[in-house]
């Protein structure tokens, strides 16, 4: 039987020191760190992703500003509250929440947020910085996957790697992210032929699909260890993955639940990168209050 990798477990571990580090913040500047959550239109999934960052801010000494607005919100209205927040100095991270309704025009809107301020990782800045090495937010839900991978010991480089979905917040990041660690990355999507003759060949399977029960065990190497991304709610309103968990779980190595694996890793990365771009804003007042002091 496999082992079950507790994402709920390391996440709860890893928001104490979340918490610290957000104290000594505070207590350096006077101010706790601040993200801010821009929610647009009455998606039921989008309010509930929503309550529980907010949620987990609470817990990690992050001040949280959820600035809501109706799915006719203009383009320019969005725009111009990111660009006010960008010069907002008690704003550490800046989060859109996804999707956006289509009559926004989604790239405009990652990229009018500061590099900077980019928790989300999503920016283009961000996105290249995965191919070549230069990222400073990485995309929280893969982070969370890599941290929970390295909190188990299980080696990356040099494992064949398969990833099934090849989003932008999830799949795609995913796979270079684990290129940089020296993984053999192969990427598969819903046009993929024949999707077990990859799956079998995975020493660790990713899957983020939103597809419910699309990896069944004999799409699984022995062994293999498997992470479930997906998060799909079944008609009578429970959660389930992407992975049959019963039947993977008898021959995989390690698995994660449904809920309780990925999903507390990806807000908790959320805190990390706000906590982590208060921290870069206090090395760079430095840097500024050292050249200023140079110049006199
Ligand atoms: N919608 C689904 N996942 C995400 C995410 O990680 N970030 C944002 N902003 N929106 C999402």
């Amino acid at each position: 039987m496999a082992k079950i990798i507790d994402g709920q477990r390391l996440a709860r571990a890893l928001r104490g020191g979340l918490l610290a580090r957000a104290g000594a913040i505070a207590e350096q500047r006077g101010a706790a760190p601040g993200l801010a959550v821009i929610l647009v239109g009455d998606d039921a999934a989008s309010a509930v992703y929503v309550r529980n960052k907010i949620r987990a801010c609470e817990a990690t000494g992050i001040q949280s500003t959820c600035l809501r607005f109706p799915s006719t919100v203009s383009n320019d209205e969005l725009l111009a509250t990111i660009a006010l927040l960008n010069e907002d100095a008690g704003i550490d991270g800046i989060l859109v929440q996804l999707p956006l309704p289509p009559h926004i025009a989604l790239d405009q809107v990652l990229e009018a947020i500061s590099v900077e301020k980019d928790v989300d990782g999503f920016h283009l800045y961000n996105v290249g910085g995965l191919v070549t090495g230069n990222t400073i937010f990485s995309p929280c839900t893969p982070y969370g996957v890599v941290k929970l991978l390295e909190s188990e010991n299980i080696a990356i480089e040099g494992q064949n790697v398969v990833v099934v979905g090849a989003s932008n917040i999830v799949g795609k990041p995913m796979a270079l992210m684990l290129m940089a660690r020296d993984a053999t990355v192969a990427i598969c999507h819903a046009k993929t032929r024949d999707l077990a003759q990859f799956t079998i060949l995975a020493d660790i399977l990713v899957v983020a699909a939103g597809v419910p029960g699309l990896i069944i065990p004999q799409m699984v190497k022995t062994g293999a260890v498997v992470i479930d991304v997906g998060i799909n709610r079944l008609p009578d309103g429970r959660i389930t993955g992407d992975v049959d968990f019963d039947g993977v779980s008898a021959k995989a190595s390690c698995i994660t639940p449904v809920p309780g694996g990925v999903g507390p890793m990806t807000v908790t990365m959320l805190m990390e990168n706000t906590i982590a771009s208060a921290e870069r804003g206090l090395v760079r007042d430095d840097r500024s209050a050292e050249n200023l002091a140079f110049q006199e």
